[in-house]
């Protein structure tokens, strides 16, 4: 999916669904990649893009939830990912990237699992919204997802920051 200034790209999200290989059968989607074009950033179109995939999969796909990674240093994606799209942090997996840099894990839910599709993954599907810590980055993981306890109280807070945005105009 790309965002187009008038027939220029200036920013694009690519997503995919999980295939039959992925150890949870319950359709969900991951974020591949996400850019934004310099000149156009902070205008809210990284957001859009998100928010358009997420729909896609949820509407097109059925998918339950969306996972995605993020380099650690990388503080505006996770500002997106935690504060303004409220996805929760599942873990920290180490030297995620060839560079080793770590990366997090995240996941937002797009609708509750089912009866049957809790029972096929065995309860253990990525939808599980609880965090795994590791000691020696808890600190730091911690303070970061202060704000994104819960996909359905973050998604309450968005539509509320929009509602105060809405007022301040
Ligand atoms: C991360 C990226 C996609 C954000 O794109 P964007 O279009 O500027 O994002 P938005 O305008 O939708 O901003 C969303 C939120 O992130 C915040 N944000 C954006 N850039 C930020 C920055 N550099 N520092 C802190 N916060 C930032 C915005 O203020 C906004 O917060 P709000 O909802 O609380 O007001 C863009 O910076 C980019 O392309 N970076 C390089 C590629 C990259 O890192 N991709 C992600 C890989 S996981």
């Amino acid at each position: 999916m790309v965002a187009l200034d008038q027939s220029k790209v200036v920013g694009y999200v690519l997503a995919k669904m999980a295939d039959e290989d992925d150890p949870d059968p319950t359709p969900h989607g991951h974020i591949t990649s996400l850019s934004v074009l310099r000149s156009h950033r902070k205008l809210g179109i990284a957001t859009k893009l998100m928010q358009a995939a997420q729909k896609q999969m949820a509407q097109i796909y059925n998918a339950c939830y969306v996972t995605l990674h993020v380099r650690k240093s990388n503080t505006a994606a996770y500002h997106l990912y935690s504060q303004t799209l409220g996805y929760t942090t599942k873990k920290l997996e180490k030297s995620y990237y060839a560079d080793g840099e770590d990366a997090f894990e995240m996941l937002m839910l797009l609708r509750e699992e089912t009866a049957e599709e809790r029972k096929a993954n065995g309860g253990k599907g990525g939808v599980n919204l609880t965090t795994e810590k590791d000691d020696g980055d808890k600190k730091d993981d911690e303070k970061k997802n202060s704000n994104a306890k819960d996909n359905k109280d973050a998604s309450k807070q968005q539509q509320q920051k929009q509602q105060q945005k809405k007022k301040k105009k």
